[in-house]
């Protein structure tokens, strides 16, 4: 791609179009190019990947769909670093060059933007050191272990003017953009209640304390978490299941869903509702054996002034038929529901209302990534942009604190923060970085 202005121009415009974000503009509306700092030259970007397991690779594989040039791989476990190296030789014919340490990555100028792939305890630190070699980002979601890591990384993305881009995809996707339009236009009616869901069937069973494969570097894995020993069943995939390194489901699949949830209680664009208070309960119901920690069976409730969200995750849906998906319930009783595969409106007696099309162009990752290089591009926030996924990331573990709090949480819109002091000792609210790992400080 040559690197000309009426290249430029044409992306910008054809993004629009291509992606829907002109015509439908509902998410990511609100964009500015006063809030991100210019490249310093127009060239194609060149990407670096941190954290080389299943998503990050899988993104990877879509940014090489886009013709972005992979020169870099960065992973603790050498197997993952070179798998993804062979890949990503083999698609785009150059073997990216190897590293176990992220620091080293970020040392290279040639890097324009990371994705970042790491599990969620490992999100903060090259996401705010990313941000300070002046790189954009494809961040993982949820943006962070817990919300007082979300705040940093958001004010540090800010101060430095970074496009970061969040890996919550179902913003890029037709049924979920067709629902929120819906839903926002008013036509079904005032919303007084909003429910998320998502069926859990996760058993990590029963581990045993054993050394760890010897191409992992199992400390530098565990990071600035606590340290626990590795388990087989605590690492790769499974740390989701566990405080010490997640947020279980509700981080999982939970910033998804109740993202949708949010932005439809919203004002439009990127604007995120946020609540007044949490309360939830659940535990280990389903598995009660199993090592995993958080709980398989959870039932949250976030206030309103005029309205109520329920976020519920137990072994069978609320509709009875998807196993994830959110639904908005106006004061008549007519309802909307989306789900990944579709959506529909229907009257409080089940009878189907005529849906508007879904726009064109909205095809998931694919519109996600495309969405994010073109903002590196043209210096606009993406739809997921970093400020309102940290809003959603933080509703995320204001759930949880309150699941740990073991009562009610108070939230403060204004501050985006926990009002009160209930909630604030959890491993959901803020945790403490093991030596040498420090977190920096950010307003
Ligand atoms: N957007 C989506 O739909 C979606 C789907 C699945 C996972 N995810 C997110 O993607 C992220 C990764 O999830 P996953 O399932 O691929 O996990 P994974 O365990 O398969 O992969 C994580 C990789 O990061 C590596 N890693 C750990 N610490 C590192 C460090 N300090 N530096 C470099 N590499 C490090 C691990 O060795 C591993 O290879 C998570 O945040 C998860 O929530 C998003």
């Amino acid at each position: 791609m040559s690197d000309s202005p009426t290249r430029r121009h044409f992306l910008a415009s054809s993004a629009a179009s291509a992606t829907g974000f002109g015509m439908f503009n509902i998410l990511g509306a609100r964009t500015s190019r006063a809030m991100v700092a210019p490249l310093s030259a127009l060239k194609t970007p060149v990407v670096g990947l941190i954290g080389a397991g299943g998503m990050g690779r899988a993104n990877t594989n879509v940014f090489m769909d886009h013709k972005v040039p992979v020169a870099a791989v960065c992973d603790v476990d050498a197997s993952h670093a070179g798998a993804a190296a062979d890949e990503i030789e083999k698609k785009q014919g150059k073997r990216p060059e190897i590293y176990k340490d992220f620091r080293k990555l970020l040392e290279r100028q040639d890097l324009d933007a990371v994705i970042i792939g790491t599990p969620d305890h490992w999100h903060a630190l090259p996401c705010i050191h990313a941000a300070e070699a002046k790189k954009d980002m494809y961040l993982e979601k949820p943006i962070s272990h817990d919300i007082h890591e979300a705040r940093t990384m958001a004010a540090a993305c800010a101060q430095h003017g970074r496009v970061v881009q969040v890996g919550t995809w179902q913003r890029s996707t037709a049924d979920f953009v067709a629902a929120l339009d819906y839903v926002r236009s008013g036509k079904l009616g005032r919303i007084v209640m909003a429910r998320a869901w998502k069926t859990d069937e996760a058993n990590v069973g029963k581990g045993q304390v054993q050394d760890p494969p010897k191409e992992l570097d199992y400390d530098f894995w565990v990071g600035p978490a606590e340290f626990v020993p590795y388990k087989g069943n605590n690492c790769h995939y499974n740390w989701r299941w566990f405080w010490n390194t997640a947020a279980g489901m509700t981080g999982d699949w939970g910033v998804h869903m109740i993202d949708i949830a949010l932005l439809g209680l919203g004002k439009g664009g990127d604007d995120v509702a946020l609540p007044l208070e949490a309360y939830n309960d659940g535990g280990k119901f389903a598995f009660p054996d199993d090592d995993r920690t958080t709980p398989d069976t959870q039932l949250a409730v976030l206030k309103y002034p005029n309205a109520v969200l329920q976020w519920e995750t137990n072994r069978r849906p609320i509709d009875g038929e998807h196993d994830n998906g959110t639904q908005f319930i106006a004061e008549n009783g007519n309802t909307v529901t989306v789900w990944r595969g579709g959506w529909s409106i229907k009257t409080k007696d089940n009878q189907d209302i005529e849906k508007p099309a879904n726009p064109e162009g909205m095809n998931g990752l694919n519109a996600h990534v495309r969405n994010f290089l073109d903002c590196v591009e043209n210096r606009q926030q993406p739809r997921s942009n970093i400020a309102s996924m940290a809003k959603t990331t933080i509703v995320c573990h204001l759930i949880n604190a309150s699941y740990l709090a073991g009562g009610p949480v108070r939230f403060n819109p204004e501050k985006l923060d926990i009002e009160g002091e209930a909630g604030k000792t959890t491993l959901a609210y803020r945790r403490n970085y093991r030596a040498p790992w420090t977190l920096p400080s950010y307003a």
